[in-house]
């Protein structure tokens, strides 16, 4: 069974943001797979970086979406997330020195996720609508060159 199931409580209604957020709740759960048949951090440290490599790439994506849609509270949402990466460089640091915080890892990124998902990413959708909803051809347009600026050549 997977560590955190996606469910409806995860989708906010912005169709690129849930297919990034499906993607980032993956990762975790292959993460979470890879930590049961290894504790080699030589096995996990790839993986581990992969996973926050691309929640690195949805920030950047989310947080230029925010700005363009003119969010009230963009400051403060680059906020927590880059206070999240930050967290995940601590816990490398302390899993590489042989600390065993991968429970503590696997659990602070379900609840992170779940919350920041479900409060503080859905508290920016009507703005996101306002701008980017209906035909505005303009707003269609930026949002395709950005996903494939901060995408290019990966599946966003
Ligand atoms: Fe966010
Ligand atoms: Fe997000």
């Amino acid at each position: 069974m997977a560590y955190i199931s996606w469910s409806s409580e995860l989708e906010i209604g912005v169709a690129c943001i849930d297919k990034q957020h499906q993607r980032i709740i993956a990762d975790i759960n292959d993460f979470h797979e890879v930590s049961h048949k290894t504790d080699q951090s030589e096995m996990l440290i790839p993986v581990f970086d992969e996973m926050v490599a691309y929640m690195a790439q949805h920030f950047a994506f989310e947080e230029e979406l925010l700005e363009e849609a003119g969010y009230a509270f963009n400051k403060a949402h680059e906020r927590m997330h880059s206070l999240l990466l930050k967290h995940l460089d601590e816990y490398r640091e302390r899993f590489k020195a042989g600390e065993n915080v991968l429970p503590e890892i696997l659990a602070m990124l379900a609840s992170w996720w779940q919350h920041h998902i479900s409060h503080d990413d859905a508290n920016y959708v009507a703005a996101v609508n306002k701008k980017f909803s209906g035909t505005n051809p303009l707003a269609e347009e930026w949002l395709s060159a950005t996903l494939k600026m901060h995408f290019a050549g990966r599946d966003a």
